[in-house]
């Protein structure tokens, strides 16, 4: 049985029906919080959400849309009474070339990459400083330095990292913090396309430093420790879960 530590405590995490945020509302709700588990895809989010007992509610969202996150706070408000942790997890990844990327698609990515954690963040404020609570985003390797062949993603990413340090400054006088992680590849339904080509994923293999891809059970752990009193003095901080990628200056290997 794991500690309680999150008992009183109410969590949101957007995405939560797959990869990171399944697991990482998984890991909430062992340690006793009540999770909002808020995700686009109904279907998915249903059936997980069946798999908690009590102390969850699912709200089918799209966090890129202002109005929807609205809404989506005044029910989750309106059922737990408060908010102690936001995790702005859900997030989408669209290859393709500069010249290829329409006004859709970029509008798309970076709705709900980057404007999503602002929109969810802005909402937030209020139950935050009421909790003296705290948010994490989950960004990307990505955001530090850039893929090929995904501008949108990299731009999103990229301003994701640099929206925590700003939210991190603003909201520190309410005693909110703000953090994020920065997980390199892993396996999950978005890393599926290259975890499962697997001359691509020997390829990333090569450029960590602990010689494995991530799992969600990785990134995780990070998340719930950031939320807790024990990272009471972190904030506007970025944790790379990424095996040591972004440790390197991007040459491959000497020997
Ligand atoms: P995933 O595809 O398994 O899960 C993402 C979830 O977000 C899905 O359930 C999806 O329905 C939901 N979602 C997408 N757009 C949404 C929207 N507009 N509103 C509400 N929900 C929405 O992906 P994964 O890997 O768990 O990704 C979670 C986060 O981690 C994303 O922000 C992603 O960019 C980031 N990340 C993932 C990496 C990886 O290798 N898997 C590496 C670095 C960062």
């Amino acid at each position: 049985m794991s500690v309680k530590d999150f008992a009183g405590k109410t969590v949101i995490v957007t995405g939560a029906a797959s990869g990171f945020g399944k697991v990482t509302a998984t890991r909430f709700h062992e340690k006793g919080a009540s999770v909002v588990m808020v995700d686009k895809d109904a279907e998915t989010l249903k059936s997980v959400a069946e798999q908690f007992a009590d102390n969850a509610l699912a709200i089918t969202c799209d966090v890129s849309d202002p109005e929807a996150v609205e809404k989506m706070f005044s029910r989750a408000i309106g059922h737990f009474g408060q908010l102690d942790v936001l995790v702005n997890n859900a997030g989408i990844a669209v290859p393709g070339q500069p010249d290829e990327i329409d006004n859709a698609t970029w509008s798309r990515v970076i709705g709900t990459d980057l404007s999503s954690i602002f929109y969810c963040s802005r909402t937030a404020i209020p139950h935050l400083k009421k909790t003296k609570g705290n948010i994490i985003n989950v960004a990307s390797i990505s955001g530090m330095g850039a893929d090929w062949n995904f501008p949108a993603y990299n731009a999103a990413k990229g301003g994701a990292v640099n929206l925590t340090r700003s939210l991190a400054l603003d909201l520190g006088k309410y005693g909110i913090r703000v953090n994020a992680v920065n997980p390199g590849l892993c396996r999950t339904a978005m890393g599926k396309a290259l975890v499962e080509d697997s001359e691509k994923a020997k390829r990333f293999i090569e450029r960590t430093a602990l010689g494995r891809l991530g799992e969600p059970e990785d990134v995780a752990p990070v998340i719930v420790f950031l939320a807790s009193p024990e990272a009471g003095f972190v904030t506007g901080a970025t944790v790379a879960v990424d095996g040591g990628t972004s440790a390197s200056n991007g040459q491959p290997p000497m020997s």
